[in-house]
């Protein structure tokens, strides 16, 4: 990353994995390490949300685009506010799929969650098939404009950006640098055709088989300020070591 004024952002997408043990691993492993030039943050399942300490910054994975009421099994921005969770992940291409959550939706959840005052990390990125169409960036274009005609640009200045290709989540095949960089640049580039300052301030994390190992070198493309980070945020040295690469 490049801009001074964009602060390196990981985040720790734990999914439907962990258990109580890991809290404390995680905990002690990233509280040890000197991290004082970027962030972290971890996602994990809810019901692990009020077993963190108050220093950790704490996100979940969905949030209700509702304020209360009869909405059995979900969890509302209020509720997450009470256990001091600051994020929230919306639009993971995991939900989007197994929940069938529509660009709107997913505007709708954006929101909420900005109207409680907690950052959104919206997730944009696209199926393999899109990529070999040659349609990704109107396809990345028409997830970004779903929520902008919803919130307006000046509310994207309170909120984080993923980008996670579906075919690098999960599978070992990560993007090159060179192709998370082109994506993050497009982002970049749709947004400052509204407005220049906001594109610039943006956070834009790049998802999706990012490991120590490669996290160096995504990290240093211009436009990619960090990474939100599914399995290796469950191993704690990994997740240290992904960290320390943003802290550079
Ligand atoms: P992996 O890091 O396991 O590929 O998952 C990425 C992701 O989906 C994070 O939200």
């Amino acid at each position: 990353m490049t801009s001074s004024t964009r602060r390196p952002l990981v985040a720790g997408n734990w999914k439907m994995n962990g258990d109580k043990s890991l809290v404390e691993k995680i905990e002690s492993q990233l509280n040890q390490a000197k991290l004082s030039n970027m962030d972290w943050v971890i996602c994990p399942p809810a019901p692990y949300l009020g077993l963190f300490s108050s220093s950790t910054k704490l996100g979940v994975q969905n949030v209700s685009q509702f304020d209360s009421g009869a909405h059995t099994g979900e969890v509302s921005v209020s509720m997450l506010k009470e256990f001091g969770c600051g994020y929230a992940i919306i639009g993971h291409s995991e939900r989007r799929e197994d929940n069938f959550e529509s660009d709107e939706i997913v505007a709708q959840k954006v929101a909420k969650v900005l109207e409680a005052k907690l950052t959104p990390i919206l997730c944009v990125g696209e199926p393999e098939s899109v990529r070999e169409a040659g349609t990704l960036f109107d396809y990345i274009a028409a997830q970004l404009n779903a929520v902008l005609d919803l919130v307006g640009i000046s509310a994207f200045a309170n909120l984080v950006l993923a980008y996670e290709p579906i075919w690098a989540i999960g599978t070992g095949k990560t993007a090159s640098p060179e192709q998370a960089q082109e994506v993050h640049a497009f982002i970049r580039e749709h947004l400052a055709k509204q407005d220049s300052n906001v594109a610039v301030g943006i956070v834009i994390l790049y998802g999706g088989s990012v490991k120590g190992s490669n996290a160096k070198e995504l990290f240093s493309q211009a436009d990619v300020d960090g990474g939100l980070i599914g399995g290796a945020s469950l191993n704690p040295e990994d997740f240290l070591s992904i960290c320390l690469a943003a802290n550079q």
